[in-house]
Protein backbone atom coordinates (compact mmCIF):
# COMPACT_ATOMS: atom_id res chain seq x y z
CA UNK A 1 0.00 0.00 0.00
CA UNK A 2 2.42 2.17 0.99
CA UNK A 3 4.97 1.28 -1.44
CA UNK A 4 2.15 1.91 -4.38
CA UNK A 5 0.92 5.69 -2.71
CA UNK A 6 4.98 6.40 -3.05
CA UNK A 7 6.67 5.16 -5.36
CA UNK A 8 5.87 8.06 -8.22
CA UNK A 9 5.94 10.77 -6.19
CA UNK A 10 10.02 9.56 -5.49
CA UNK A 11 10.73 9.94 -8.90
CA UNK A 12 8.77 13.11 -9.80
CA UNK A 13 10.66 14.38 -6.34
CA UNK A 14 13.76 13.47 -7.44
CA UNK A 15 13.74 14.87 -11.07
CA UNK A 16 12.53 17.86 -9.87
CA UNK A 17 15.10 18.76 -7.91
CA UNK A 18 18.10 17.30 -9.37
CA UNK A 19 20.00 20.58 -10.37
CA UNK A 20 22.48 21.63 -7.73
CA UNK A 21 21.51 24.70 -5.84
CA UNK A 22 23.13 26.62 -2.83
CA UNK A 23 22.75 24.47 0.36
CA UNK A 24 19.44 25.25 2.62
CA UNK A 25 20.55 25.55 5.82
CA UNK A 26 17.69 24.06 7.56
CA UNK A 27 16.35 20.81 9.72
CA UNK A 28 12.64 20.21 8.99
CA UNK A 29 11.91 17.61 11.65
CA UNK A 30 8.54 15.72 11.97
CA UNK A 31 7.96 14.59 15.32
CA UNK A 32 5.90 13.99 18.09
CA UNK A 33 7.63 15.06 21.09
CA UNK A 34 5.36 17.59 22.50
CA UNK A 35 5.45 16.71 25.98
CA UNK A 36 7.71 18.93 28.39
CA UNK A 37 10.50 16.43 29.24
CA UNK A 38 10.54 15.34 25.18
CA UNK A 39 10.62 19.32 24.16
CA UNK A 40 13.07 19.59 26.43
CA UNK A 41 15.21 16.75 25.09
CA UNK A 42 14.56 18.39 21.51
CA UNK A 43 16.13 21.66 22.73
CA UNK A 44 19.09 19.75 22.97
CA UNK A 45 19.45 18.90 19.21
CA UNK A 46 18.19 22.22 18.06
CA UNK A 47 20.99 23.55 20.13
CA UNK A 48 23.70 21.76 19.03
CA UNK A 49 22.36 22.45 15.21
CA UNK A 50 21.94 25.93 15.47
CA UNK A 51 25.93 26.22 16.39
CA UNK A 52 26.50 24.74 13.07
CA UNK A 53 24.20 27.06 11.35
CA UNK A 54 21.10 25.31 10.97
CA UNK A 55 17.66 26.89 11.42
CA UNK A 56 15.41 24.18 12.74
CA UNK A 57 12.04 23.88 10.98
CA UNK A 58 9.60 22.06 13.48
CA UNK A 59 6.65 20.05 12.45
CA UNK A 60 5.39 18.42 15.86
CA UNK A 61 2.17 16.19 15.39
CA UNK A 62 1.04 15.39 19.04
CA UNK A 63 -0.20 12.02 20.33
CA UNK A 64 2.12 9.99 22.14
CA UNK A 65 3.15 6.57 20.42
CA UNK A 66 3.52 8.91 17.27
CA UNK A 67 -0.08 7.31 15.22
CA UNK A 68 -0.95 10.92 14.41
CA UNK A 69 2.61 11.87 13.58
CA UNK A 70 2.50 8.51 11.58
CA UNK A 71 -0.85 9.55 9.31
CA UNK A 72 0.68 13.40 8.70
CA UNK A 73 3.99 12.02 7.20
CA UNK A 74 2.43 9.60 5.03
CA UNK A 75 0.41 12.66 3.90
CA UNK A 76 3.74 14.65 3.52
CA UNK A 77 5.23 12.02 1.46
CA UNK A 78 2.59 11.30 -1.16
CA UNK A 79 2.46 14.67 -1.62
CA UNK A 80 6.43 14.79 -2.78
CA UNK A 81 6.63 16.90 0.61
CA UNK A 82 9.61 15.18 2.19
CA UNK A 83 11.03 16.47 5.34
CA UNK A 84 14.69 16.29 6.08
CA UNK A 85 13.99 13.56 8.16
CA UNK A 86 11.41 12.06 10.53
CA UNK A 87 11.04 10.78 14.17
CA UNK A 88 9.76 6.92 13.40
CA UNK A 89 9.57 3.58 14.81
CA UNK A 90 11.30 0.47 13.91
CA UNK A 91 8.86 -1.02 11.27
CA UNK A 92 7.52 2.04 10.27
CA UNK A 93 11.92 2.91 8.67
CA UNK A 94 11.57 -0.66 6.65
CA UNK A 95 8.07 0.34 5.14
CA UNK A 96 9.70 3.96 4.20
CA UNK A 97 12.79 2.22 2.74
CA UNK A 98 10.99 -0.64 1.05
CA UNK A 99 8.68 2.26 -0.89
CA UNK A 100 12.18 4.11 -2.12
CA UNK A 101 11.66 6.99 -0.48
CA UNK A 102 14.87 7.12 2.26
CA UNK A 103 18.16 8.62 1.71
CA UNK A 104 21.35 6.98 1.83
CA UNK A 105 23.48 7.95 4.58
CA UNK A 106 25.87 4.87 4.38
CA UNK A 107 28.94 7.49 3.54
CA UNK A 108 28.66 8.93 7.06
CA UNK A 109 27.79 6.19 8.45
CA UNK A 110 31.12 4.23 7.34
CA UNK A 111 33.17 8.20 7.76
CA UNK A 112 31.64 8.14 11.34
CA UNK A 113 31.52 3.72 12.14
CA UNK A 114 28.30 3.42 12.76
CA UNK A 115 28.44 -0.33 11.74
CA UNK A 116 30.87 -0.62 15.34
CA UNK A 117 29.15 1.61 17.31
CA UNK A 118 25.03 0.87 17.20
CA UNK A 119 23.59 -2.15 18.69
CA UNK A 120 22.87 -5.14 15.84
CA UNK A 121 19.16 -4.91 16.98
CA UNK A 122 19.30 -1.41 15.99
CA UNK A 123 21.21 -1.83 12.72
CA UNK A 124 18.11 -3.92 11.75
CA UNK A 125 15.62 -1.15 11.19
CA UNK A 126 18.29 1.58 10.40
CA UNK A 127 20.00 -0.12 7.72
CA UNK A 128 17.74 -1.39 4.30
CA UNK A 129 19.48 -3.18 1.37
CA UNK A 130 22.95 -2.62 2.89
CA UNK A 131 22.14 1.35 3.05
CA UNK A 132 21.73 3.15 6.57
CA UNK A 133 18.29 5.17 5.90
CA UNK A 134 18.01 6.40 9.54
CA UNK A 135 19.41 7.84 12.54
CA UNK A 136 18.77 6.00 15.94
CA UNK A 137 18.38 8.61 18.60
CA UNK A 138 18.23 6.47 21.29
CA UNK A 139 16.72 3.51 22.90
CA UNK A 140 13.79 3.35 25.68
CA UNK A 141 12.57 0.40 27.33
CA UNK A 142 9.28 -0.03 28.32
CA UNK A 143 8.88 -2.48 30.98
CA UNK A 144 9.08 -0.07 34.00
CA UNK A 145 7.35 1.18 37.30
CA UNK A 146 7.23 4.79 37.71
CA UNK A 147 6.51 5.18 41.81
CA UNK A 148 5.84 8.53 43.97
CA UNK A 149 8.27 7.94 46.87
CA UNK A 150 6.26 9.49 49.51
CA UNK A 151 3.39 7.99 48.45
CA UNK A 152 5.43 4.65 48.45
CA UNK A 153 6.31 5.24 52.28
CA UNK A 154 2.82 6.45 53.27
CA UNK A 155 1.36 3.06 52.36
CA UNK A 156 4.67 1.48 53.57
CA UNK A 157 4.98 -0.21 50.50
CA UNK A 158 8.33 -2.42 49.00
CA UNK A 159 9.32 -3.09 45.52
CA UNK A 160 7.23 -5.82 43.80
CA UNK A 161 8.89 -8.68 43.01
CA UNK A 162 5.90 -10.72 40.93
CA UNK A 163 2.62 -9.77 39.77
CA UNK A 164 1.10 -10.71 43.06
CA UNK A 165 2.73 -8.42 44.77
CA UNK A 166 2.17 -5.72 42.37
CA UNK A 167 -1.17 -6.42 43.29
CA UNK A 168 -1.17 -6.43 46.91
CA UNK A 169 0.80 -3.10 46.39
CA UNK A 170 -2.10 -1.54 44.53
CA UNK A 171 -4.27 -2.72 47.15
CA UNK A 172 -2.24 -1.00 49.82
CA UNK A 173 -2.69 2.22 47.89
CA UNK A 174 -6.53 1.75 47.29
CA UNK A 175 -6.88 1.00 51.36
CA UNK A 176 -5.02 4.63 51.99
CA UNK A 177 -7.08 6.43 49.32
CA UNK A 178 -4.87 7.24 46.80
CA UNK A 179 -5.10 5.99 43.17
CA UNK A 180 -3.13 3.16 42.50
CA UNK A 181 -2.56 3.10 38.85
CA UNK A 182 -2.26 6.01 36.40
CA UNK A 183 -2.87 5.11 33.14
CA UNK A 184 -4.49 6.79 30.05
CA UNK A 185 -6.98 5.11 28.50
CA UNK A 186 -5.51 5.40 24.73
CA UNK A 187 -4.86 2.41 22.87
CA UNK A 188 -1.50 2.60 22.57
CA UNK A 189 -0.64 3.35 26.08
CA UNK A 190 -2.72 0.40 27.23
CA UNK A 191 -0.87 -2.06 24.59
CA UNK A 192 2.29 -0.70 25.86
CA UNK A 193 1.32 -2.13 29.32
CA UNK A 194 0.02 -4.71 27.87
CA UNK A 195 3.50 -5.62 26.50
CA UNK A 196 4.89 -5.97 29.96
CA UNK A 197 2.16 -7.67 31.17
CA UNK A 198 2.73 -10.55 28.53
CA UNK A 199 6.36 -11.16 29.62
CA UNK A 200 5.47 -11.08 33.18
CA UNK A 201 3.02 -13.88 32.94
CA UNK A 202 4.34 -16.18 29.94
CA UNK A 203 8.49 -14.88 30.33
CA UNK A 204 10.62 -14.30 27.84
CA UNK A 205 10.59 -17.29 25.80
CA UNK A 206 6.36 -16.80 25.08
CA UNK A 207 7.13 -13.05 24.56
CA UNK A 208 9.18 -13.69 22.01
CA UNK A 209 6.86 -16.42 20.21
CA UNK A 210 3.58 -14.68 20.98
CA UNK A 211 4.42 -10.63 20.23
CA UNK A 212 7.63 -10.95 17.62
CA UNK A 213 6.98 -14.12 16.22
CA UNK A 214 3.68 -13.47 16.28
CA UNK A 215 3.09 -17.78 16.74
CA UNK A 216 -0.56 -18.67 15.94
CA UNK A 217 -0.18 -21.39 19.12
CA UNK A 218 1.09 -19.14 21.63
CA UNK A 219 -1.26 -16.49 20.42
CA UNK A 220 -3.94 -18.76 21.33
CA UNK A 221 -2.28 -19.86 24.64
CA UNK A 222 -3.63 -20.13 28.29
CA UNK A 223 -0.59 -18.09 28.75
CA UNK A 224 -2.06 -15.64 26.78
CA UNK A 225 -5.16 -15.93 28.13
CA UNK A 226 -3.93 -15.68 31.29
CA UNK A 227 -2.13 -12.45 30.52
CA UNK A 228 -5.86 -10.83 29.53
CA UNK A 229 -7.19 -11.60 32.90
CA UNK A 230 -3.71 -10.30 34.46
CA UNK A 231 -4.46 -7.03 32.49
CA UNK A 232 -8.06 -7.04 33.74
CA UNK A 233 -6.93 -7.03 37.57
CA UNK A 234 -4.66 -4.24 36.68
CA UNK A 235 -7.35 -2.25 35.15
CA UNK A 236 -9.51 -2.39 38.55
CA UNK A 237 -6.67 -0.34 40.11
CA UNK A 238 -7.23 2.45 37.66
CA UNK A 239 -9.36 5.81 38.17
CA UNK A 240 -12.68 6.01 36.48
CA UNK A 241 -10.81 9.29 34.80
CA UNK A 242 -9.17 7.40 32.68
CA UNK A 243 -10.65 7.72 29.34
CA UNK A 244 -8.45 9.16 26.13
CA UNK A 245 -5.82 10.80 29.26
CA UNK A 246 -2.49 12.06 27.48
CA UNK A 247 0.55 9.80 28.87
CA UNK A 248 1.86 12.55 30.38
CA UNK A 249 -1.13 13.81 32.04
CA UNK A 250 -0.30 10.19 34.17
CA UNK A 251 3.04 10.57 34.85
CA UNK A 252 2.40 13.99 36.31
CA UNK A 253 -0.88 12.02 38.52
CA UNK A 254 2.28 10.23 39.80
CA UNK A 255 4.62 13.20 40.15
CA UNK A 256 2.52 15.29 42.46
CA UNK A 257 1.15 12.01 44.58
CA UNK A 258 -1.91 11.81 43.25
CA UNK A 259 -1.65 8.22 41.68
CA UNK A 260 1.33 5.55 43.33
CA UNK A 261 2.51 4.55 40.11
CA UNK A 262 2.34 4.42 35.96
CA UNK A 263 3.39 1.44 34.12
CA UNK A 264 4.79 3.17 30.83
CA UNK A 265 8.16 3.72 28.81
CA UNK A 266 11.12 5.70 30.00
CA UNK A 267 10.10 8.67 28.47
CA UNK A 268 8.09 9.02 31.56
CA UNK A 269 11.36 9.77 33.30
CA UNK A 270 11.70 12.52 31.31
CA UNK A 271 8.93 14.19 32.48
CA UNK A 272 10.17 13.63 36.01
CA UNK A 273 13.46 15.20 35.18
CA UNK A 274 11.56 18.25 33.54
CA UNK A 275 10.18 18.54 36.72
CA UNK A 276 13.45 18.33 38.86
CA UNK A 277 12.79 15.39 40.49
CA UNK A 278 15.58 12.78 41.46
CA UNK A 279 15.34 8.90 41.87
CA UNK A 280 15.37 7.53 44.87
CA UNK A 281 14.17 10.36 46.85
CA UNK A 282 11.35 11.61 44.92
CA UNK A 283 10.53 8.55 42.71
CA UNK A 284 11.32 5.24 42.24
CA UNK A 285 12.05 3.09 38.94
CA UNK A 286 11.62 -0.55 39.50
CA UNK A 287 10.96 -3.25 36.26
CA UNK A 288 7.35 -4.34 35.61
CA UNK A 289 7.14 -7.38 38.53
CA UNK A 290 8.45 -10.01 36.63
CA UNK A 291 10.09 -9.03 34.03
CA UNK A 292 13.57 -8.16 35.58
CA UNK A 293 16.97 -9.65 33.40
CA UNK A 294 14.48 -8.56 30.21
CA UNK A 295 14.37 -5.36 28.42
CA UNK A 296 11.11 -4.39 25.80
CA UNK A 297 12.51 -1.83 24.07
CA UNK A 298 11.52 0.40 21.35
CA UNK A 299 14.18 3.14 19.83
CA UNK A 300 13.09 6.13 18.33
CA UNK A 301 14.97 6.53 14.70
CA UNK A 302 15.05 9.69 12.33
CA UNK A 303 14.48 8.05 8.86
CA UNK A 304 16.18 10.57 6.35
CA UNK A 305 14.16 11.12 3.39
CA UNK A 306 15.98 11.62 -0.36
CA UNK A 307 15.80 15.43 0.01
CA UNK A 308 16.69 17.31 -2.77
CA UNK A 309 20.60 17.92 -3.05
CA UNK A 310 20.83 21.32 -1.77
CA UNK A 311 19.29 19.59 1.51
CA UNK A 312 21.49 16.97 1.51
CA UNK A 313 24.57 18.87 3.33
CA UNK A 314 21.51 19.74 6.42
CA UNK A 315 20.57 15.81 6.38
CA UNK A 316 23.87 14.52 7.03
CA UNK A 317 24.87 17.55 9.72
CA UNK A 318 21.47 16.25 11.35
CA UNK A 319 22.76 12.45 11.17
CA UNK A 320 26.13 13.41 12.35
CA UNK A 321 25.07 15.16 15.39
CA UNK A 322 22.51 12.85 16.14
CA UNK A 323 24.78 10.03 16.75
CA UNK A 324 27.43 12.07 18.14
CA UNK A 325 28.94 10.50 21.68
CA UNK A 326 28.45 14.04 23.34
CA UNK A 327 24.75 14.57 22.00
CA UNK A 328 23.98 10.71 23.00
CA UNK A 329 24.35 11.34 26.23
CA UNK A 330 22.99 14.70 26.43
CA UNK A 331 19.68 14.28 24.90
CA UNK A 332 19.08 11.09 26.68
CA UNK A 333 19.92 12.10 29.79
CA UNK A 334 17.13 14.71 29.67
CA UNK A 335 14.79 12.24 27.48
CA UNK A 336 14.75 9.80 29.78
CA UNK A 337 16.11 7.09 27.29
CA UNK A 338 19.69 5.20 26.53
CA UNK A 339 22.08 5.76 24.20
CA UNK A 340 22.03 4.34 20.90
CA UNK A 341 25.75 3.76 20.87
CA UNK A 342 27.17 1.13 23.28
CA UNK A 343 30.34 3.25 23.78
CA UNK A 344 28.84 6.38 25.19
CA UNK A 345 29.58 6.38 29.33
CA UNK A 346 26.84 6.50 32.07
CA UNK A 347 28.76 9.31 34.15
CA UNK A 348 25.96 11.76 33.34
CA UNK A 349 22.84 9.88 33.82
CA UNK A 350 20.77 9.25 37.14
CA UNK A 351 20.38 6.14 38.97
CA UNK A 352 17.55 5.18 36.61
CA UNK A 353 19.25 5.65 33.83
CA UNK A 354 22.61 4.17 34.86
CA UNK A 355 19.95 0.83 35.54
CA UNK A 356 18.77 1.52 31.85
CA UNK A 357 22.20 1.32 30.27
CA UNK A 358 23.47 -1.67 32.16
CA UNK A 359 19.84 -4.01 32.04
CA UNK A 360 20.24 -3.02 27.82
CA UNK A 361 23.76 -4.14 27.83
CA UNK A 362 22.89 -7.41 30.06
CA UNK A 363 19.65 -8.38 28.27
CA UNK A 364 21.44 -7.71 24.90
CA UNK A 365 24.33 -10.43 25.34
CA UNK A 366 22.14 -12.94 27.52
CA UNK A 367 19.49 -12.80 24.53
CA UNK A 368 16.90 -11.30 26.64
CA UNK A 369 16.04 -8.30 24.04
CA UNK A 370 13.04 -8.18 22.51
CA UNK A 371 10.98 -5.51 20.21
CA UNK A 372 8.04 -4.00 21.85
CA UNK A 373 5.12 -4.63 19.63
CA UNK A 374 2.96 -1.61 20.96
CA UNK A 375 5.77 0.36 19.90
CA UNK A 376 6.37 -0.56 16.33
CA UNK A 377 9.06 -3.31 16.92
CA UNK A 378 7.25 -6.48 17.28
CA UNK A 379 5.51 -6.53 14.27
CA UNK A 380 4.81 -4.68 10.85
CA UNK A 381 2.80 -1.18 11.42
CA UNK A 382 -0.42 -3.22 10.62
CA UNK A 383 -0.21 -5.67 13.06
CA UNK A 384 0.95 -3.39 15.56
CA UNK A 385 -2.47 -1.84 15.04
CA UNK A 386 -4.34 -4.60 15.58
CA UNK A 387 -2.80 -5.45 18.67
CA UNK A 388 -3.95 -2.05 19.72
CA UNK A 389 -7.53 -1.73 18.76
CA UNK A 390 -7.52 -5.54 20.51
CA UNK A 391 -6.20 -4.39 23.56
CA UNK A 392 -8.00 -1.10 23.92
CA UNK A 393 -11.21 -3.01 23.62
CA UNK A 394 -10.80 -4.99 26.06
CA UNK A 395 -9.91 -2.76 28.66
CA UNK A 396 -12.25 -0.39 27.47
CA UNK A 397 -15.19 -3.53 27.83
CA UNK A 398 -15.94 -4.24 24.27
CA UNK A 399 -14.25 -7.48 24.38
CA UNK A 400 -15.46 -8.91 27.52
CA UNK A 401 -14.14 -11.95 28.40
CA UNK A 402 -10.46 -13.48 28.09
CA UNK A 403 -10.99 -16.21 25.53
CA UNK A 404 -13.02 -14.08 23.50
CA UNK A 405 -9.82 -11.21 23.66
CA UNK A 406 -7.47 -14.31 22.31
CA UNK A 407 -9.92 -15.36 19.87
CA UNK A 408 -10.51 -11.86 18.64
CA UNK A 409 -6.20 -11.18 18.87
CA UNK A 410 -5.48 -14.33 16.74
CA UNK A 411 -8.14 -13.28 13.87
CA UNK A 412 -6.91 -9.41 13.95
CA UNK A 413 -3.66 -9.95 13.67
CA UNK A 414 -4.29 -12.90 11.23
CA UNK A 415 -6.02 -10.16 9.20
CA UNK A 416 -3.54 -7.42 9.32
CA UNK A 417 -0.55 -9.77 8.22
C1 LIG B 1 8.48 7.32 21.55
C2 LIG B 1 9.01 8.23 22.64
C3 LIG B 1 7.94 9.19 23.07
C4 LIG B 1 6.67 8.43 23.46
C5 LIG B 1 5.53 9.31 23.94
C6 LIG B 1 7.15 6.71 21.95
O1 LIG B 1 6.60 6.04 20.86
O2 LIG B 1 9.40 6.31 21.28
O3 LIG B 1 10.13 8.94 22.21
O4 LIG B 1 8.40 9.98 24.12
O5 LIG B 1 6.22 7.72 22.35
O6 LIG B 1 5.26 10.34 23.08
Amino acid sequence: MLRKLLIGTALATSFAFSAHAADVKEVQMLHWWTSGGEAAALNVLKQDLAKEGYAWKDVPVAGGGGDAAMTALKAMVAAGNYPTASQMLGYTVLDYAAAGVMGDLTETAKKEGWDKSVPTALQKFSVYDGKWVAAPVNVHSVNWLWINKAVMDKIGGTEPKTFDDFIALLDKAKAAGVIPLALGGQNWQEATMFDSVVMSTGGPEFYKKAMNDLDDTSLKSDTMKKSFDNLAKLIKYVDPNFSGRDWNLATAMVIKGDALVQVMGDWAKGEFHAAKKTPGTDFLCYRFPGTDGTVIYNSDMFGMFNVPDDRKAAQVALATATLSKSFQSAFNVVKGSVPARTDVPDTDFDACGKKGIADLKKANEGGTLFGSLAQGYGAPPAVANAYKDVISKFVHGQIKSSDEAVTELVKAIDDAK
